[in-house]
């Protein structure tokens, strides 16, 4: 039996946090070989940061992958570095041959109010949120081109579509991320390139779970007609459809993967 996925080449920025990791072993099930890529140094966001860095978590991510009859390696990555994403995709096609799909996956959160936010960290959310998914579209791009197409899936949010308070400079990121896709979208249809948003709800990862409060965690989850965190296979499953043939007609679109929060 051939897996979603079989020989196409993932590179997944951000693939030693929770919703990269799940993402790289459930794709590399589905017979993708993986580039799992991450920054090398946690950048200082929150004061719950997990103890071991995500860099270490990458290391095992790929270590797990090729001990169980898969093939993956793991790249630096600074997606806000426009000569890291360079490099990644070089290793990609150095390794692989060829690269077939982005997972822009990367990416940070701040839970607070307006007036605590400041230039620094604005700046800071925008580089990596924002200008980290552009840089990654504009590198894998011309490799993509060079196979025949390719597919990118962009981490938006249910925060990119309506609003909800401590999370100002976040939002403004996800909702560009959902309108940079789809005007990328457009330029690259005919390249056979389509790229889409991904936008999930709230999941139990060391992003959420490193910057908001304990005692928030209760009246978030009571907005979720479902009443609980989403786990991270029911992200992946959509990126595996999303990166694979099966979602052959789709670019430019979000698909929103909520647990029922943005239906009222
Ligand atoms: N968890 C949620 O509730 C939720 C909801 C909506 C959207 N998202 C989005 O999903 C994506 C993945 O989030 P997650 O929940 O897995 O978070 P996470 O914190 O577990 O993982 C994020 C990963 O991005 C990496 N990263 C941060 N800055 C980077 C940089 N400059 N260069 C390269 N890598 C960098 C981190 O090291 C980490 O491995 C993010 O884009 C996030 O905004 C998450």
């Amino acid at each position: 039996m051939t897996g979603r996925l079989e020989n196409k080449v993932i590179l997944i920025s951000g693939a030693g946090g929770g919703l990269g990791n799940e993402q790289a072993r459930l794709m590399a099930k589905e017979g993708a070989k993986i580039v799992a890529a991450n920054l090398q140094e946690d950048p200082i966001i929150a004061p719950n940061q997990p103890s071991d860095s995500l860099w270490k978590r990458t290391l095992t991510l790929v270590d797990d992958i090729n001990h169980n009859g898969g093939e993956a390696i793991a790249v630096p990555l600074d997606v806000t570095k426009e000569e890291d994403w360079i490099s990644a995709v070089a290793e990609s096609e150095n390794k692989f041959g060829r690269l077939d799909v982005l997972s822009n996956n990367a990416g940070i959160y701040y839970h607070i109010g307006l007036l605590e936010h400041t230039v620094e960290k604005f700046h800071q959310i925008v580089d990596i949120n924002q200008l980290g998914v552009l840089l990654g579209m504009k590198s894998v791009i011309p490799s993509m081109q060079r196979v025949g197409g390719g597919s990118i899936i962009n981490f938006a949010s249910i925060y990119g579509i309506s609003g909800a308070g401590f999370s100002t400079a976040y939002q403004s990121t996800k909702g560009a991320v959902r309108l940079m896709t789809k005007s990328a979208a457009m330029e690259f249809v005919a390249d056979n390139i389509r790229i889409n948003a991904i936008c999930p709800g709230m999941f139990d990862t060391n992003l959420f779970e490193s910057s908001v409060p304990k005692e928030d965690w209760d009246s978030m989850i009571s907005l979720v007609p479902m009443k609980r965190f989403g786990k991270p296979h029911e992200i992946a499953y959509g990126v595996i459809f999303l990166a694979s043939d099966e979602s052959s007609f789709m670019t430019g679109a979000d698909l929103v993967i909520d647990g029922g929060y943005t239906c009222p």
